[in-house]
């Protein structure tokens, strides 16, 4: 039976672009959802904008515009990022929509009518020149424990202290710059604090209700943590409130006062998932993908639904026996572990299977981070590397399931591409698809039909499980492993002498199959991570009707057309280009993504920082014009056909070495391709220690004549720059760059 699936990401805040740290999650999620769909299980994705909150409010006035029109503006970037990435949901709405405003409206007159709202009087900072109470993160002042001046009234970036905006010294409004004032204001509170709540998150949080635990391990960690043990009541109510003006939905039956939007936020999920009930009854029959992507529709878009009309109560009412998750980043972890499921309990809804929590991603090893060039958009990665498949594939090789950051090495990104895409993917079917299009009419014959079909089952029982788990590391590791054994079985039967001898025709149909039918398989196995790749390999390559499927693994190619280019490596010199294009000159942050979450997120959470937030620039030394190394003159001119003489090659340092006797000598040892390493003495030992060597490429004269010398004999020269300053630095290639490459 296919499993009835809801899955949701996170939904972006509707003030700032999406970057590569947003992708993470979104990508993470697209690769799961359509490994479910090919796998043959229903499976809606549901996203939108999240639209509520004083940062947006703001942010609106500041522009000039109505933060309805703002809101709609940064929704069309946001759509046309993800669909850049071919991240597909099935609706993409947002939550300043008449539908989640009856949710969220429903949801609170239930939790009233329980007994779970109470109203409270609290003191607060006002602004009394923009006439407004201030969330923390819009007060400012001195650090009440390292005296930093202009620091947030949660917490202090000098120093880490955390602490309440009234303990600020001299604190000022970040909105007018007026002094603030306290004042009372009634607000509404839902009783997190009260048995029942208690009682049900113990129980939820734990597994007990569903027999499934809905958190990972480190995730159940830090609920406990939250909770308390058994009788220590650690929760507090939770203020779901907030003044005029605010841009929101108004609470009902309490005039001047709007729902604080981390309550509206998650029933955006439920706001967006009745657009696609609703589309479903309007919309024919859509199957999966990109292909409805672009459908417009009044309210939200995306593919639509799958033929059969879809009912909310399904989804979303206490005994659904759908399956609900939500992939979020482990510092929103609060927000759905309790808040939202204690909602959506006591309010007689279904509460979520399960949470996959992610952690945050670092570019280089750091925080992203304009003054470095890598705080990243979306937009700007696809104007500059254009294929966003690549950027798929690199996270997904670092994605486990778990809640670890990942890093995005740019360098290590490049190598990867070149190597697993190109290098042992695609380089299958552009070595072989050729011979049987041009010999044998497209035509693919198997001698053993059987163990083939075997194999490609097994591989992918073993990789679904992977997907299943999320752990997409895994499945492309054992993905590429294939790879690389067929292609030792192409090396081996080289077809491409086969080719140059007419006896061997039937010799070179059998492994050109084999290699094909390993790529039709290769292909079936990546489909969720590469969409747009593999549907052009099912559709151009093998000339499928339709995108792959998880049971065409059960079936053998008959025929294949001309192989037509599918992708190129990845130039090293367009991740320099977009990491110079993101690099701004050192100025004060102004307001992001990061502020609003951090304004938005200032009650009631143990307030993790945003890890994919920028950080603030650090001043860098900037190198200064003009300055350089008195090299000497410019040597005399030479022609082309001069500098032709000379081969350079790129070498990997396979082995490096002191040499007994020698002051200035190291013996290299150095693979260019060919069957045996050279060996070089290099004189590189004042500034180089041969074990850091090891495994590093450089650049070598591969045709200067054999040398012998006193401690053996040197097979070319090892390039380096030197100058007048100390120092002696030997070259390195891009990432990507193979030994035995000429360099011209
Ligand atoms: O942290 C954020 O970016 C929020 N906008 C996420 C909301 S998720 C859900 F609850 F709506
Ligand atoms: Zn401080």
């Amino acid at each position: 039976m296919p499993r009835k699936i809801l899955v949701t990401s996170a939904l972006p805040y509707a003030n700032g672009s999406i970057h590569l740290g947003h992708l993470v999650e979104y990508i993470q999620t697209d690769i799961w959802v359509r490994f479910q769909k090919m796998r043959g299980n229903t499976c809606h994705y549901i996203c939108a904008d999240d639209t509520h909150g004083t940062p947006i409010m703001l942010r609106a006035e500041k522009e000039g515009i109505t933060p309805e029109q703002l809101i709609a503006r940064v929704w069309q970037e946001h759509f046309d990022d993800f669909a850049a990435f071919h991240v597909a949901f099935d609706n993409y709405g947002s939550t300043n929509s008449d539908d989640t405003k009856e949710s969220a409206q429903g949801i609170y007159r239930t939790l009233k009518a329980n007994g779970l709202i109470e109203v409270r009087s609290i003191e607060q900072y006002f602004d009394p020149v923009k006439n407004m109470f201030l969330p923390d993160r819009f007060i400012k002042g001195e650090c009440p424990k390292c005296h930093a001046k202009d620091q947030y009234g949660d917490n202090c970036e000098v120093c880490g202290a955390a602490y309440a905006p009234t303990d600020l010294i001299e604190p000022y409004s970040a909105v007018s710059g007026a002094k603030p004032e306290l004042r009372n204001s009634d607000h509404y509170f839902f009783k997190l604090s009260s048995a029942s709540c208690q009682k049900f998150l113990r129980e939820w949080t734990t597994g007990k209700l569903t027999n499934v635990p809905p958190l990972q391990q480190e995730a159940a960690n830090k609920m406990q943590e939250w909770l308390g043990a058994e009788g220590e009541n650690k929760l507090t109510d939770w203020d779901i409130s907030r003044d005029a003006p605010y841009f929101g939905f108004e609470i009902p039956d309490a005039p001047g006062k709007y729902f604080y939007v981390w309550l509206d936020a998650p029933v955006g999920y439920m706001g967006s998932f009745k657009q696609l009930c609703n589309k479903s009854t309007l919309t024919p029959t859509l199957s999966h993908g990109e292909r409805g992507q672009s459908l417009p529709s009044p309210t939200g878009r995306g593919a639509g639904g799958e033929g059969t009309p879809l009912n909310f109560d399904d989804y979303w009412k206490q005994g659904s026996d759908a399956e609900l998750y939500h992939f979020i980043g482990k510092d929103i972890l609060y927000f759905h572990a309790l808040f939202w499921p204690a909602m959506l309990q006591h309010a007689g809804f279904r509460t979520p299977t399960k949470l996959f929590a992610h952690g945050f991603l670092t570019v280089n090893g750091e925080k992203m981070s304009k003054s470095r060039g890598t705080f990243i958009t979306a937009r700007s990665y696809v104007d500059h590397i254009k294929n966003t498949e690549y950027l798929r594939y690199y996270y997904a090789a670092k994605l486990n399931g778990t809640m670890e950051d990942i890093d995005l090495n740019l360098e290590d990104f490049v190598a990867k591409v070149n190597s697993d895409l190109i290098g042992k993917y695609i380089n299958i079917a552009s070595r072989c698809a050729g011979f049987l299009t041009k010999l044998f009419d497209g035509k693919l014959v198997f001698s053993n039909s059987k163990r083939l079909l075997d194999g490609a089952i097994v591989s992918g029982q073993l990789v679904s499980e992977s997907f299943e788990a999320r752990d997409y590391a895994r499945a492309l590791r054992d993905i590429m492993a294939i790879a690389d054994r067929i292609n030792v079985e192409i090396a081996a039967a080289a077809p491409w002498t086969l080719a140059k001898d007419e006896t061997q025709r039937a010799a070179l149909q059998d492994i050109s199959s084999r290699a094909l039918h390993g790529f039709y398989v290769l292909s079936i196995l990546l489909s969720p991570v590469l969409p747009a790749l593999t549907s052009r390999v099912a559709r151009e390559l093998f000339g499928m009707a339709s995108d792959f499927t998880w049971a065409d693994l059960a079936v053998l190619p008959t025929n294949v057309n001309t192989y037509q280019h599918l992708a190129t490596r990845l130039d090293p010199k367009l991740i320099e280009a977009m990491v110079a294009a993101n690099q701004e000159s050192l100025k004060p942050m102004t307001e992001t993504h990061s502020q609003q979450r951090h304004a938005e997120a200032q009650q009631h959470t143990i307030s993790p920082s945003a890890g994919t937030a920028q950080t603030l620039p650090s001043p860098q030394p900037s190198p200064l014009k003009g300055e350089g190394a008195n090299a000497g003159a410019i040597a005399p001119t030479i022609s082309i056909d001069d500098f032709a003489k000379i081969d350079l090659r790129v070498a990997r340092i396979v082995n490096a070495e002191h040499v007994e006797g020698a002051e200035k000598l190291l013996k290299l040892t150095l693979d260019i391709g060919e069957a045996q390493p050279r060996t070089v003495f290099a004189g590189i030992k004042s500034a180089y220690d041969p074990e850091k060597l090891k495994g590093r490429m450089t650049v070598m004269v591969a045709n200067l004549a054999p040398r012998k010398m006193k401690f053996g004999l040197s097979e070319g020269m090892v390039l380096a720059a030197s100058g007048e300053t100390p120092g002696l630095f030997i070259l390195s290639p891009d990432a990507g760059a193979q030994p035995g490459m000429r360099i011209k």
